[in-house]
C-alpha cells in the first residue's frame, strides 16, 4: 500500500471587476488586436480597492471545502502560494486560517512566483505522504494588479488577480500510476536568470516595486523548460504525453501553451485554457484553471492531469496527478 494525496475538492474566486483589452486603448499605445494576437488574453479580473490576497484566498478555500463537503477544522494544514501577500508578515496562509475560523493545524506561504502552485502542491503532497497531515488546503492567490507599472504596456496588459484552491486528502493507493492523487513532481530553479523577470522593490529597499520583464527572453525559456519538466515528471512514473487526458498549464500566453503542448505531442483539445478570461494570475493560474476545468466538465475523476508552470527566479516545475 502507498499513501497518496488525492484531490477531494476544488474551488476558485475571481474579483467582480472585469477589464477588457479595449480599456487599455484609452491610456496606452496598445490595441485589443495586439494583446489578443501576442498573448491570447481578452480580459482579466482586477481586485477592488481594499480587496486582498488573503481575502480572495479565503473565498477560494471556502469553495474548495464546499466541493469536498468538509469544514475548516477537517483540514490539518494550509499551504498558500503567493508573491503578493497582504503584509510582510504574518503569512497570508495564517490570515486565511483565521478567516476560515480554523482553530488547529498549521499554515505557511510558499513563494515561487508563477511556479508557486506547483511548489505548494509538491510541499502539500510531501506533508501527506510523510504522515504530517491528512488533509491540506493548497491555495494559489495573487493581487498582481498592485505590482503593475500601469504605464508599461509590455507588462500591465498581461496580468490579472484571482485565487484557486484544492483540498488534498490522504488515501491508500496501490503504488501504481493507476492510483488517484499526486503521482510525481519535478521542481527546478535557476537564479542566474533573475534579471529577465523580477520586481524592482521589496522590504529591504522599503518600496513595493513594480514587475519588470523581458518578455521575449522569458518566452524563450518557457516552452523548452515546461516541456522538459512535464516530460521528466511523466517519465518518473512510466508515462508519456500519450497517457495524458488534460494538460493544465500556467496561463501566461496562449503561444507558450500551444508550443508546450506541441512539444509534448498533445492536441489543444486536451489542454485546459483560461488565459483569455483571466490573463496571467501567477500562482493562482493553475488552481483557477483546475477549478474552471472541472466546472466546464473537462476534468473528470480518474483523468490523468499534468500541470506545469514557470516564472520569476527562474523557477519551474510540473506535477502529474490522477484526478
Ligand atoms: O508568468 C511568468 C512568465 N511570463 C511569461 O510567460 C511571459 C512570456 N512572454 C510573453 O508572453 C511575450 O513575450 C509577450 C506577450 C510579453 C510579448 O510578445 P512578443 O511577441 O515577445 O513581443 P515583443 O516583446 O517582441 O514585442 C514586439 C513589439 C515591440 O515593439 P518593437 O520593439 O518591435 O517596435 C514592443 O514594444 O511589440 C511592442 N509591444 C506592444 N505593442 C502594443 C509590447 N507591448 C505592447 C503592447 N501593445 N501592449
Amino acid at each position: 500500500m502507498t499513501l497518496r494525496a488525492v484531490v477531494a475538492g476544488v474551488g476558485h474566486y475571481l474579483p467582480a471587476r472585469v477589464v477588457p483589452n479595449s480599456e487599455f486603448e484609452r491610456t496606452l499605445d496598445t490595441s485589443d488586436e495586439w494583446i489578443r494576437s501576442r498573448s491570447g488574453i481578452e480580459r482579466r479580473h482586477i481586485a477592488a480597492p481594499g480587496e486582498t490576497t488573503s481575502g480572495m484566498a479565503t473565498q477560494a478555500a471556502l469553495a474548495a471545502l464546499r466541493d469536498a463537503g468538509l469544514g475548516p477544522d477537517d483540514v490539518d494544514a494550509i499551504v498558500l502560494a503567493t508573491s503578493t501577500a497582504d503584509l510582510t508578515f504574518p503569512s497570508a496562509a495564517t490570515m486565511v486560517q483565521a478567516e476560515l475560523g480554523m482553530t488547529r493545524g498549521f499554515a505557511f506561504d510558499v513563494q515561487a512566483v508563477c511556479a508557486g502552485f506547483i511548489y505548494a502542491l509538491t510541499n502539500a503532497n510531501a506533508l501527506i505522504v510523510s504522515g504530517q497531515a491528512n488533509r491540506v488546503l493548497v491555495i494559489g492567490a495573487e493581487t498582481f494588479s498592485r505590482i503593475m507599472d500601469w504605464s508599461d504596456r509590455s507588462t500591465c496588459v498581461l496580468f490579472g488577480d484571482g485565487a484557486g484552491a484544492l483540498v488534498l486528502e490522504a488515501a491508500q493507493g496501490t503504488g501504481t500510476n493507476a492510483d488517484r492523487g499526486v503521482l510525481s513532481t519535478d521542481l527546478n530553479s535557476d537564479g542566474r536568470h533573475r534579471e529577465i523577470l523580477y520586481v524592482d522593490g521589496g522590504v529591504s529597499t522599503q518600496t513595493t516595486g513594480h514587475l519588470r520583464m523581458e518578455g521575449k527572453e522569458v518566452f524563450r525559456h518557457a516552452v523548452e523548460k515546461l516541456a522538459a519538466t512535464a516530460t521528466t515528471a511523466l517519465t518518473k512514473v512510466g508515462l508519456t504525453g500519450q497517457d495524458v487526458d488534460w494538460v493544465v498549464p500556467h496561463q501566461a500566453n496562449i503561444r507558450i501553451i500551444q508550443g508546450t503542448a506541441k512539444k509534448l505531442g498533445l492536441p489543444m483539445d486536451r489542454v485546459v485554457v483560461t488565459v483569455q478570461d483571466h490573463g496571467n494570475t501567477s500562482a493562482a493560474s493553475i488552481p483557477l484553471a483546475l477549478s474552471v476545468g472541472q466546472e466546464r466538465g473537462q476534468i473528470k475523476p480518474g483523468d490523468l492531469v499534468v500541470t506545469e508552470a514557470i516564472g520569476g527566479g527562474l523557477a519551474w516545475g510540473a506535477v502529474v496527478l490522477r484526478w
